[in-house]
């Protein structure tokens, strides 16, 4: 659609949780729609606790009633995939000052990298502003409840494979 305002969230999702569902929807105020993208481990070794294909299905279902949000898997450059989905904004959660070396430089070098391209901070909200995938991860596996951390479609397979506990 012409003059459409296109942002890319990108991350590993693995899985997502409620802080970046909170991010997802604060990118709206800036964006018509929103590609969650979500990144194939290229440069890590481990694999993660969820598939990437699972990752993308529980955002879909998170999102299942905002048509604006779309989900997809990408591999290699960020830059490349986001060109190719034709957006020019990259949005990303800050959650403290912890969080801003890696995320400035990761911006830095997107740009440099391709120069229609800019990135954006989002603070979440305080809520969330402790929250993070592999929190998640740990709670889950050792337990505990995240239920006030997920959306339910991801409390339903942390469930399934942690245990009612979960
Ligand atoms: O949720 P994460 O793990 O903090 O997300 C990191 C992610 C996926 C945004 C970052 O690793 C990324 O952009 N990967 C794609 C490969 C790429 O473009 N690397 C160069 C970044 S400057």
């Amino acid at each position: 659609m012409n003059g459409e305002r296109v942002a890319v969230c990108p991350g590993s999702f693995d899985p997502i949780t409620l802080g970046h569902v909170d991010i997802i929807r604060r990118s709206f105020r800036m964006a018509d729609r929103v590609i969650v993208g979500v990144a194939h481990s290229a440069t890590q070794v481990k694999s993660g606790m969820f598939t990437v294909d699972e990752r993308v299905e529980m955002i879909r279902e998170t999102f299942q009633d905002e048509p604006r949000v779309e989900a997809v898997a990408f591999q290699g450059l960020l830059v490349d995939f986001a060109r190719r989905m034709g957006a020019g904004i990259i949005v990303r959660g800050l959650r403290a000052v912890s969080d801003f070396e890696y995320e400035f430089q990761m911006a830095l070098m997107n740009r440099r990298l391709w120069d229609g391209m800019e990135t954006v901070f989002l603070a979440p909200d305080v809520e969330h502003s402790y929250l993070s995938s592999s929190l998640v991860r740990q709670i889950a596996s050792l337990g505990g409840d995240a239920a006030p951390f997920v959306p339910e479609v991801v409390l339903r397979r942390l469930q399934a494979r942690f245990g009612p506990g979960a």
